[in-house]
């Protein structure tokens, strides 16, 4: 057989942990996929002492220079985390000669351009396909797979915490802080799950599908973003009631040479496909020109979902695939597809808008007038009584609007938020119809 691929892990954590125990469980199955074996020559981490059930004490060390720099070493699998350290080793590897591969999204997402532009420039790869949806093979699919479609939209349910919130809010009526201790009780949610619960890890996420899907760079910060921190559960119930659920959505479509995206809770309708993904999965709903609309659903997260996509990359690069796919696809480097970003204030959507106004005549009138003034008309209203989390006289009104400009709904619920009558802030949501 050929001559052994050898690969370097830096990082024995979970995903490092996955990635050892498929190589070292399956070796016939991996060699026969990639046409070579391959071998685990090092695992750099940060406490060699840690027990590390699948992986051999012997390859594990505290030496990354050495990891990078070892002449029998081929590849560099970066899964250690962060922005600071990772893209030093991501660098060094590439100047060293090594492919990379890597499920750092944060790290692409923030550091792409430099990171591309270095292994362009040592004519080397970077595989990322578990950076984003975990085992879920979006990457490949979007620039491989459908790449004779132009992708006209993207919707991703990419942050399997938020999505394990909702759920449980919207199935059992529990309130957001008992769902959030309930994810971090079963290990869905880190002790600080600001970065999740906030869009800002499906930001990163979204800001590379946007890469591949339209060749737009956008830098993460400049993502709109609305997490899902702190949501109400009676806007859930009301959702409900209007015959839809919400999900934080990872969204972004072509209108024209505009991309439109964010990250925010939105109003899905309950009978479309995202709206059935439950707990801490993944989904991304891709429209291709040519192929219509696909649905992938999976582990969005977890050793061996991860894994499985890390290991893809390492047999791509085993095959020679990887580093011709890489060359053509031109990520991060200025291209012509045209594309820029649309201003979130230009995007046109309907809204559910939920203010809390005092129990007395001409409350919605005065709402009512407020919209009416901006332009934008009421498809339909609920008003109910008081609700369990607010008593005494206060009491929602839900308006659903039609199809109204961002900026135009922003601008008439501050004007609603002043209005004598009216407990502020309105809490609204775009509707996807
Ligand atoms: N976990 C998932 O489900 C998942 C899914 C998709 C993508 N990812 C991404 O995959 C990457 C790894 O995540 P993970 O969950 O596997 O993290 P993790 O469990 O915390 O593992 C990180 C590993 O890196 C090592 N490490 C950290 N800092 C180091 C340093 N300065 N020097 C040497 N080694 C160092 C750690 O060593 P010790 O073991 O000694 O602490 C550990 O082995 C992240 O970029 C993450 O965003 C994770």
């Amino acid at each position: 057989m050929a001559e052994p691929l050898n690969i370097s892990l830096i990082g024995g954590g979970t995903v490092g942990g996955g990635v050892a125990q498929i190589l070292l469980q399956h070796p016939e199955r991996i060699a026969t996929r990639a046409g070579r074996p391959v071998h685990i020559k090092r695992v750099v981490v940060r406490d060699p002492h840690k027990p590390r059930p699948t992986i051999p004490k012997e390859l594990v060390s505290t030496d990354i220079a050495a990891a990078i720099r070892d002449p029998q070493v081929h590849v560099v699998v970066e899964l250690m985390g962060g922005t600071g350290l990772a893209k030093q080793v991501v660098l060094d590897s590439l100047a060293a000669g090594k492919h990379v591969v890597t499920a750092n999204k944060a790290l692409l997402a923030e550091h792409g351009p430099e990171i591309f532009e270095a292994a362009r420039k040592h004519e080397r790869s970077v595989g990322f396909e578990a950076s984003v949806a975990g085992g879920i093979p979006i990457i490949r699919a979007l620039a491989e797979s459908l790449a004779g479609n132009q992708i006209t939209a993207i919707q991703g349910i990419l942050n399997g915490t938020s999505n394990f919130i909702l759920t449980a809010m919207a199935d059992r009526g529990v309130s957001y802080s008992d769902a959030l201790a309930e994810a971090q009780r079963l290990g869905y949610a880190e002790a600080d799950p600001t970065l999740d619960v906030d869009g800002s890890d499906a930001a990163h996420k979204l800001a590379i599908l946007v890469q591949i899907a339209f060749g737009v760079t956008v830098p993460v910060n400049e993502i709109e973003r609305f997490g899902i921190a702190g949501l109400n559960a009676m806007d859930l119930r009301f959702a409900h009631e209007l015959g839809y659920t919400i999900k934080l959505l990872a969204e972004a479509w072509l209108d024209g040479k505009e991309v439109a995206l964010h990250v925010a809770p939105v109003l899905l309708r309950r009978t479309d496909m995202l709206a059935q993904v439950r707990g801490a999965f993944n989904a991304v709903q891709v429209v291709g020109d040519a192929v219509g609309e696909i649905m992938f659903q999976g582990a969005g997260a977890g050793a061996l979902p991860t894994a499985s996509s890390v290991v893809a990359d390492i047999i791509d690069l085993a095959v020679g695939r990887a580093q011709r796919t890489f060359q053509a696809m031109k990520l991060w480097a200025p291209h012509e597809l045209g594309f820029r970003q649309r201003p979130s204030e230009g995007v046109r959507s309907r809204f559910f808008l939920r203010v809390l106004v005092q129990d007395k005549s001409g409350m919605l009138a005065d709402v009512a007038r407020v919209l009416a003034d901006q332009g934008i008309s009421i498809a339909s209203v609920i008003q109910h009584e008081a609700v369990e989390e607010h008593q005494g006289d206060v009491v929602p009104l839900v308006i659903m609007t039609h199809y109204a400009e961002t900026g135009r709904f922003r601008s008439a619920v501050s004007k609603i938020n002043s209005l004598t009558g009216v407990v502020p802030p309105g809490v609204f949501y775009s509707v996807d119809d």
